[in-house]
């Protein structure tokens, strides 16, 4: 998909990208032309009426009671049209159309959360009806975030405790970029999301589904949970020490203090649900809750770590992919005796 950006802004994506672009011109536009003016008369001065020239020195004069004013009247014309019209753009921006479709947003270090009217929730991955106005409400978990659509000129802090809210509407289908742009801590320059903005079928279908997890076996579910629900940010799985403590070699190694005292899915599960019952030695306390984890999701998630450390097979697979209420089994039957013992 072809999305044509100028040579100084990003494609002009949202209904509203236009009017913020056009004051941005606006603004460069007049900079400019002032700039070469103010510029061009101070080099001939300076030039004119250097010590050595033997120019005549001039005279006193009167002022020039036009010219006088016009530059009093002509820069505060210029002020006044940017205000209005940049207070204009502002409410139109902050406002939201009557009709608009809410969905919350939580910025959590270091993830987008959304929350759809129905309860359905993703990480990361903002779906969107196109052509559809759209209004976000806003808030954060700890510290103030700011989510950013380039390409929609959409840029609005989150701030804990509070509410905040900014919308737009996507005119064409695709995938668009979200950053935060309010520095957050260590891993502020990876707070991405996504914008899907898809036609309403298969938003509905989308929402149904809630992301569509519900039919993967678990560890599959686990692994895709690891990129969906942010873990990723702070968790490697290759033994990279990243924020968090890596996951590679997790899986029943010792963690002294706790009540399992080894990393079995009680101690994973409890970690994931109140993360700082325990904080491994040379981290800080400092990952949130996930209370939009399912019970199947935390149970993909042991099993994603099991796999990664190896303790996980065909068979475990098949049994995940037996009926139903076998998936519903708590935590702790993962936790079976026959584990592996930490190396
Ligand atoms: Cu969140 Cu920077």
């Amino acid at each position: 998909m072809e999305r044509e950006g100028s040579f100084w802004l990003p494609p002009q994506s949202s209904t509203t990208a236009h009017e913020i672009d056009a004051l941005f011109y606006f603004i460069i536009i007049v900079s400019v032309i002032i700039q070469i003016g103010v510029t061009y008369y101070m080099v001939k001065y300076a030039w004119k009426y250097r010590r050595r020239s033997h120019a005549d020195r001039p005279v006193d004069v009167h002022p020039n009671k036009w010219l006088e004013i016009s530059w009093v009247v002509i820069p505060s014309l210029l002020v006044f049209v940017v205000f209005f019209w940049g207070f204009k753009a502002f409410v139109s921006a902050g406002i939201a159309p009557d009709n608009a479709y809410q969905i919350h947003v939580t910025g959590k270090k270091w993830l987008w959360e959304f929350e759809y009217p129905n309860g359905t929730t993703s990480v990361e991955d903002l779906y969107v009806p196109v052509g559809e106005p759209i209004e976000l409400i806003m808030t954060s978990t700890d510290v103030l975030h700011s989510f950013f659509v380039p390409e929609f000129r959409v840029k609005h802090d989150a701030i804990p405790n509070r509410y905040t809210t900014v919308w737009f509407e996507v005119k064409e289908e695709g995938t668009y970029q979200v950053l935060c742009t309010e520095y957050c801590g260590t891993a502020h320059s990876e707070m991405y999301a996504y914008v899907h903005a898809v036609d309403r079928g298969t938003f509905n279908e989308w929402l149904r589904t809630g992301g569509g997890n519900d039919n993967l076996p678990l560890n599959e579910l686990g692994a895709s949970l690891y990129d969906k629900a942010g873990c990723q940010t702070c968790h490697s799985v290759d033994g990279v020490s990243g924020t968090g403590p890596t996951w590679q070699g997790l899986w029943q190694a010792a963690r002294p203090g706790s009540e399992e005292g080894v990393a079995d899915a009680n101690y994973i599960r409890t970690s994931i649900v109140n993360p700082n019952a325990y904080i491994t030695e040379g981290y800080e306390g400092i990952m949130p809750a996930y209370p939009n984890l399912t019970d199947r999701d935390i149970n993909g998630l042991i099993a994603y770590i099991r796999e990664i450390n190896g303790d996980w097979t065909a068979a475990d697979s098949a049994a995940a992919a037996a009926p139903a209420d076998s998936l519903a089994a708590p935590a702790d039957s993962l936790a079976t005796p026959d584990a592996e013992p930490a190396e």
